[in-house]
């Protein structure tokens, strides 16, 4: 089998790491280890409806069961394969030395690195299998994570970790990616110096860099939101989406295209390679749930990846970046992608709106009539 040339991982996180000379080299080995929890489950997610037997086994192990009919924390339905990857982010990491603690979308609390294991200045968030609920109609699916340094006083006394060691704003984290299981399996991450992919070699088992320099195009025609939750949308969100639909004959100009898979994770690699503009605003849907994705384990890292690229994310309002948390599993709406349409939506958000906006979708007769 031929080598190619191309770096791996390991070799990329080597070459970053020379940046900073007085690097201990523990972040690379975390992400590292990260990286084969996201290889494992590219393998778990490949078995279908075959089942791979021993992660099957994991998932009953830990509480689902073989029609995954158990809830989260956030009361949705679980997959095996969600239960099954939060465990293999766990087993892969906790071990190492390197964390302090973690959080996952599949965990209520925060997890304690068992006393067994040394603890070490790192923590790790993470959504251990986006878009799940696509398991069954074979769509891609991925994992998010969110890497952020511990307080200081937990490295210091190595104490249990509490909830609030999380709640730190998006512009705190030293490294963020996802892991995207499509037909190929590809690692996007940033280590805070731009934002590169790598594609999962299937004869080697290596991360190879396919993608160095990802740069989100700053214009777009294409846009990406769940319609269906139109009639609940703030009129900011009407007024941009009713432009894009007006197309040519309307203000922008120029027809728009869109899509929704229903797995944020492959909106964003989309809106990565081709530009686009993706978004899950706050709407009013349900005023207990202000926004659809969590802050910490799915807005903050493709938030810190969009910038990384040249891209933005916001939640309309403020950077995404800038908002402090108040909840580890807090819900906030969130628009990003290219970097000029995310402005235009950020300004009509800031724009004083002194009559509901008039639009022919949301009239009386129209096609997204309340
Ligand atoms: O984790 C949340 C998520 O599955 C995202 O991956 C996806 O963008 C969204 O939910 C889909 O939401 P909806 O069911 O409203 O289309
Ligand atoms: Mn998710």
């Amino acid at each position: 089998m031929p080598l190619s040339n191309r770096k791996t991982l390991t070799q990329y996180l080597i070459e970053q790491r020379r940046r900073f000379p007085g690097a201990s080299g523990e972040l690379n080995a975390l992400i590292l280890d990260v990286a084969l929890a996201c290889k494992a489950i590219a393998r778990s997610v490949a078995f279908g409806a075959l089942g791979d037997p021993s992660t099957r086994q994991l998932a009953v192990a830990n509480g689902g069961d073989d029609l995954g009919g158990s809830t989260n924390v956030q009361g949705e339905v679980q997959q095996p394969l969600d239960i099954v990857s939060n465990e293999i982010f766990i087993r892969t990491t906790e071990w190492s030395g390197h964390l302090a603690g973690m959080a996952s979308e599949e965990m209520d609390a925060p997890r304690q690195i068992p006393a067994t294991f040394k603890r070490g200045k790192y923590l790790l968030v993470f959504d251990p299998l986006d878009g799940s609920s696509n398991i069954d109609v074979n769509v891609s699916v991925g994992s998010i994570f969110s890497i952020l340094r511990a307080p200081t006083d937990v490295v210091d006394s190595a104490r249990d970790v509490t909830e609030a060691d999380f709640l730190q704003p998006g512009a705190a984290q030293v490294a963020a990616g996802y892991a995207i299981y499509g037909p190929t399996a590809i690692l996007v991450l940033t280590v805070g110096d731009g934002v590169a992919g790598f594609t999962l070699d299937p004869n080697l088992g290596e991360f190879k860099l396919t993608h160095p320099d990802i740069r989100v195009p700053a214009e777009t025609q294409e846009f990406a939101i769940n319609t269906s939750n139109s009639r609940f949308w703030e009129p900011p969100i009407k007024r941009y989406v009713d432009e894009c639909l007006a197309g040519r004959t309307g203000v922008r100009g120029k027809d728009f295209n869109m899509r929704w898979i229903a797995s944020m994770v492959a909106e964003a690699h989309r809106i990565l390679m081709r530009g686009g503009v993706f978004m899950y605003p706050r709407d009013t849907k349900d005023p207990a749930k202000p926004g659809r994705l969590r802050l910490l384990y799915e807005c903050n890292p493709v938030g810190f990846i969009m910038e990384q690229a040249g891209g933005r994310a916001s939640t309309g309002r403020q950077p995404v970046l800038g908002v402090k948390p108040s909840a580890l599993h807090q819900r906030i709406g969130i628009v990003f992608g290219s970097a000029q349409e995310v402005e235009r939506i950020e300004r009509y958000h800031h724009e004083r709106m002194p009559v509901e906006v008039e639009s022919p979708l949301f009239a009386t007769r129209g096609l997204f009539r309340d």
